[in-house]
């Protein structure tokens, strides 16, 4: 069964593709001919996926569908948005964890200011949340997934992406970074969603 995906981040592509499983197939943006960014300038995680699939949905089945696979023409597209909710920094990054240190700063530069804005807090749990926004025959839908957690002190691990060496899940020892992909993947916040989105597209469609 195809679905759209508007990302063309490998690792996120990697990440739901083990979790949705073998019936799936992904489409991404890039391999529809889609090279453009996709817009992403909302203030919520809601508006942002929001915004993001209704980009590709009107791309694909709307009016600047030019050059576009006809293929995918009325296939589900949803599109995720996920940011880091600190407690002590007020629930920052939040919707701005893509571009925490600025705007041509890198994942290290994001984790480094983060660790450091963090020295001396006691309390250093935070939560991943993802939202999903799916848009199946013209209709929208939204799917949360959270895991929460804490920051730890430095580094560890070199699995994963993102804020994934610095962050560990409730009830481990170990950061997201250190874990096996398999072990992120059953619990993780974008796992949740997923899980989520799964379960309605077979309640609702039979896919
Ligand atoms: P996006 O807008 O959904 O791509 O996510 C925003 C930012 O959140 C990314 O640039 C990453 O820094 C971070 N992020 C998203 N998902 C994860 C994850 O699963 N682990 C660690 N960091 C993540």
């Amino acid at each position: 069964m195809k679905i759209v995906f508007a990302t063309n981040n490998s690792h996120k592509l990697a990440e739901v593709s083990a979790i949705l499983g073998p019936g799936w197939e992904l489409v991404t943006p890039a391999s529809l001919g889609i090279t453009e960014d996709i817009p992403e300038t909302g203030d919520t995680l809601e508006d942002n996926a929001l915004q993001k699939a209704r980009y590709l949905y009107e791309r694909i089945n709307g009016e600047r569908s030019d050059g576009v696979t006809e293929s995918v023409v009325g296939v589900p597209t949803f599109a995720d948005d996920t940011g880091l909710e600190v407690a002590a920094l007020g629930g920052a990054p939040g919707v701005r964890s893509a571009r925490y240190a600025g705007d041509r700063h890198d994942f290290d530069d994001n984790n480094r200011l983060l660790l450091r804005n963090l020295e001396g807090a006691a309390d250093r749990s935070a939560r991943f949340r993802t939202v999903i926004a799916l848009i199946i025959d013209g209709r929208e839908h939204l799917f949360e997934g959270r895991v929460e957690g804490r920051i730890v002190d430095g580094y560890r691990g070199t699995e994963g992406f993102g804020y994934d060496p610095i962050f560990a899940p409730a009830g481990s020892t170990a950061t997201f970074a250190e874990m096996p992909p398999e072990e992120k993947n059953a619990m993780s916040h974008r796992a949740r969603a997923v899980e989520k989105l799964a379960r309605f597209l077979k309640i609702n469609y039979e896919l």
